[in-house]
């Protein structure tokens, strides 16, 4: 099979999908190549990811690893998600196809595009 059984389940069923208003850090990538958007959401509660949403607009492989990829920084210190790799990702959604890596990516820099710009919010 093509997609791992965790792809299937977190594309059909993704979790955190959404907005949340006054959100604390938005993060938001594209790939000009494939053309797909990913933009994620924080709140942030002392150093704590207290709350994450997405919104993308892509493939199933993008949507399932933004669902996986929220759920591996919810709940977690702001230290912890910037740690966190496509490579993580992929792996808890016990894998993807070569050609498909590249979703995976794309969560990965939304998180952190979110992280930083919480980060430039805090300076001002
Ligand atoms: Fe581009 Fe999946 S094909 S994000």
């Amino acid at each position: 099979m093509l997609y791992s059984e965790k792809v299937m389940d977190h594309f059909s069923n993704p979790r955190n999908v959404g907005v949340i208003e006054n959100a604390d850090g938005i993060g938001e990538v594209g790939n000009a190549k494939c053309g797909d958007i990913m933009k994620i959401y924080l709140k942030i509660e002392g150093d704590r990811i207290q709350d994450v949403k997405f919104n993308t607009f892509g493939c199933g492989s993008a949507i399932a690893s933004s669902s996986m990829a929220t759920e591996l920084i919810k709940g977690k210190k702001l230290s912890e998600a910037q740690e966190l790799t496509n490579k993580a990702v992929a792996e808890a959604l016990d894998g993807l196809p070569p050609h498909k890596i590249h979703c995976s990516v794309l969560a990965e820099e939304a998180i952190q595009a979110a992280i930083s710009d919480y980060y430039q919010k805090q300076k001002k």
